[in-house]
């Protein structure tokens, strides 16, 4: 076969290399079920496998971003809510504080980007367009380019300074799954080599990896999916490393059910959506037993007072559920890769229950090349 490219405005033939991308057969890869309920439960082993990174390119990325003024994660959709994780990752073991900058915003900011600045891109796809829009900006200003992608040869690949592969295989639904347990994966090791301890990071995630099977309790999930699937409102709080869970909860459960969600930090509402809690609303608290765990509870118990039916994620439960998802107790900042497991498998489930198709839901795109 032979291809051609051409330039749009001139009309010209224009000489570009031409490289193949092989992904694996995709035959193989489905047999009678969704591409989304696969990926979710591969995600003991993209935990895994994402951890095979590169351990001096570990480090010397760690040191990149003690030395830099300003670190700044720049995403979109999902892959934000990993960025966010990251920054309370980075916070909480490099001590360093950073920026998460959604990428459609980005180049209203770039003003104070210098070459001082390291920019960390995550994007599953590598070629979504406001990312690389955000980036080619910043590099023109001089800042440093670390990304984190999936897919080898992409656009994102081609114009980083260092780049770390998530190495958990194509990912073909379009709400995101594995990629972020992926992306989590990496921003772990990156703050665990800040502080020289990139082998007893991997020791941890491999751990709380064999944990994510323990939690895959489908029957709740689907029974749970069934009883919510008329409602039209669910509010998902959480505080601390969990409040990026809540939103990428509440992202996964209105991409697949076109109900409406919104994810919050617990703290916020009673700053506004308060008002919206009446009988029978639904409010998902993700409150695992760390220090944030009573907080999370007392607000948890605002919305129940008002009539909201609460529904605790959990390693403790507490009269306050009206259902209980238990999860196991791990390290505080575990928590998240075991958190966002049992929310997955609930917005999937209710896609399902309301007959909406879950790998392709309506006006949306695994990758958003356009502006
Ligand atoms: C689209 C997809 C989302 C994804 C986002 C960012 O909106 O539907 O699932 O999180 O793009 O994609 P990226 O490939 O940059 O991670």
């Amino acid at each position: 076969m032979t291809i051609k490219i051409f330039d749009v405005g001139t009309k010209k033939e224009i000489n570009k290399k031409i490289e193949e991308v092989k992904f694996e057969e995709r035959e193989n890869y489905l047999k009678g079920e969704h591409y989304m309920l696969k990926e979710i439960l591969e995600q003991q082993e993209t935990v895994k496998k994402a951890t095979e990174q590169d351990e001096q390119k570990l480090l010397e990325t760690a040191m990149e971003i003690l030395r830099a003024k300003n670190v700044i994660f720049t995403a979109c959709g999902t892959a934000r809510y990993a960025a966010i994780i990251g920054r309370y990752l980075f916070s909480k073991i490099a001590k360093k504080f950073s920026e998460v900058i959604m990428a459609h915003e980005f180049q209203y900011f770039v003003d104070s980007v210098d070459k001082d600045t390291l920019v960390i891109a995550i994007s599953q796809s590598g070629e979504t367009a406001d990312v690389l829009e955000g980036v080619k900006k910043a590099k023109e200003n001089g800042a440093k380019i670390v990304s984190v992608t999936n897919v080898e040869n992409s656009s994102l690949d081609r114009i980083s300074d260092k780049i770390f592969f998530l190495n958990c295989g194509p990912e073909i639904a379009v709400a995101s799954t594995k990629a972020f347990t992926g992306q989590l994966v990496v921003l772990y090791l990156l703050a665990f080599a800040t502080i020289y301890k990139i082998q007893e990071g991997k020791i941890k995630l491999k751990e709380i990896g064999d944990k994510i099977k323990s939690i895959i309790d489908k029957d709740i999930l689907k029974e749970l999916s069934e009883k919510l699937k008329d409602k039209k409102d669910f509010y998902f709080i959480a505080r601390g490393i969990d409040f990026a869970i809540a939103s990428e909860g509440a992202l996964k459960l209105k991409e697949l059910s076109y109900a409406h969600a919104e994810g919050m930090p617990a703290g916020e509402l009673k700053h506004g959506t308060l008002s919206l809690i009446e009988e029978g609303t639904t409010v998902i608290a993700i409150c695992p037993k760390d220090y944030t765990y009573e907080e999370t509870l007392n607000n948890a118990l605002e919305a129940k007072s008002r009539g909201g039916f609460i529904i605790g994620v959990s390693d403790e439960g507490n009269e306050i559920f009206d259902v209980w998802i238990k999860i196991p107790k791990v390290d505080e900042i575990f928590y998240p890769l075991l958190t966002i497991i049992p929310l997955q498998l609930l917005a999937y489930y209710l896609a399902v229950a309301k007959g909406n198709n879950p790998d392709k839901p309506r006006n949306l795109a695994k990758s958003v090349t356009v502006k």
